[in-house]
């Protein structure tokens, strides 16, 4: 039975297709939370420009490649409501409301937004120094009282956390203060070794072929301080044991190439051959589903319109309160009988 109570929501930038990483580490999480939670799966499109704004040509693509990972996963949309950010104007509207009780000097320590402007090295723009106040009216849109993220998310849920106090001392209590639900899964190794990323240019994509993810595994970084076959090796710190330990069903015999591995008694190109084989079989059927979902681009579409026009209930609910408790009343009333029939009939004005 699912507790109404617990609602979750969470998402993600749709930046591309999902890789094994975010397989483990997160979309298999979210699948076994629709068993006990209603679920909201966000696909923060407009995120996307806090950065990318110089590329919107890739925004639409890279959502659909997003969500046939998550449906083949197995997030269900009879269980579940899948949103499109952008197709909810509620969550930009309640961003703005809610920047109001945001302070700048808060926003410029979030650790995510500093390092971000390191990094880039560019002059940052509003939308970024309010990309956790967008996200914050993500979540608080729907009153979700969880939201399963990494760690790196953490900065982000506690500014979402104050700004729903502040807002409750101030308007009265309405929103939920959501809490984090940390996923028990390390971050999945790169073939490099380096944390799997899309940008790093090491990842093992879930749309990759049985072919591009053998060729991938057969270069993967292994142990640098073996240079012959008969070298003792070492596993910690190995990705390539670290993929068998999670994708392998067969403990016994991962057991014994380790023990193989550690006097020098096998090489790692037949470890990793025997990997990809282990990873291609792990992938099959998600393979298979995807190739499905990817087939019939408009029923995905499809997907994200219902579960968007679902979410629109919820969201236009909270977007009411929070204008009335802020003063807003008269437009919100003024607002509300504005309909898109309406819209079509009348004339613009001056016309
Ligand atoms: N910032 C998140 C990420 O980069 C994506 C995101 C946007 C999100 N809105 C959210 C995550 C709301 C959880 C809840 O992964």
């Amino acid at each position: 039975m699912k507790n109404p109570a617990a609602r979750i929501l969470t998402g993600h930038r749709p930046t591309g297709p999902r890789h094994i990483g975010h397989l483990v580490g997160t979309l298999q999480n979210w699948v076994k939370l629709q068993d006990t939670h209603q679920c909201f799966f966000l696909v923060a499109d407009i995120h996307v420009l806090t950065t990318d704004y110089e590329h919107p040509e890739k925004i639409s693509e890279n959502t659909l490649e997003m969500v046939y990972d998550w449906l083949a996963s197995g997030i269900d949309p009879a269980r579940s409501t899948l949103v499109l950010q952008s197709a909810v104007p509620e969550h930009a509207v309640l961003c703005l409301l809610l920047s109001m009780l945001a302070p700048v000097g808060r926003l410029e320590r979030v650790p995510t937004y500093k390092d971000q402007v390191r990094e880039l090295g560019l002059n940052p723009s509003l939308g970024l120094l309010a990309y956790p106040v967008l996200q914050a009216a993500d979540i608080l849109v729907y009153r979700a009282n969880a939201v399963p993220v990494g760690e790196d998310q953490l900065p982000h849920l506690e500014l979402t956390q104050e700004i729903a106090h502040r807002f409750n001392q101030l308007y009265g209590e309405y929103f939920p203060e959501p809490e984090a639900l940390l996923s028990a899964y390390p971050r999945l190794p790169g073939i490099d070794n380096r944390t799997m990323h899309t940008s790093y240019n090491n990842a093992i994509f879930l749309r990759d072929t049985p072919e591009e993810t053998t060729r991938k595994v057969m270069r993967m970084y292994t142990d640098p301080t073996r240079i012959h076959a008969t070298d003792p090796g070492h596993i910690e710190d190995n990705p390539v044991f670290t993929y068998l330990d999670i994708f392998d069903p067969d403990k016994d015999q991962v057991a014994e190439l380790k023990g193989l591995y550690l006097k020098g008694e096998v090489g790692d190109v037949e470890v990793k051959r025997y990997l990809a084989g282990v990873l291609n079989a792990a992938l099959a059927d998600h393979r298979q589903r995807r190739a499905q979902l990817a087939a019939h681009p408009k029923d995905v579409l499809d997907i994200l319109q219902s579960g968007s026009n679902q979410a629109r209930i919820v969201a236009r609910e909270t977007l009411e309160v929070v204008m009335e408790k802020m003063g807003l009343r008269t437009g919100l009333s003024l607002s509300e009988t504005f309909t898109q029939q309406q819209a079509a009939s009348l004339n613009g004005p001056g016309c």
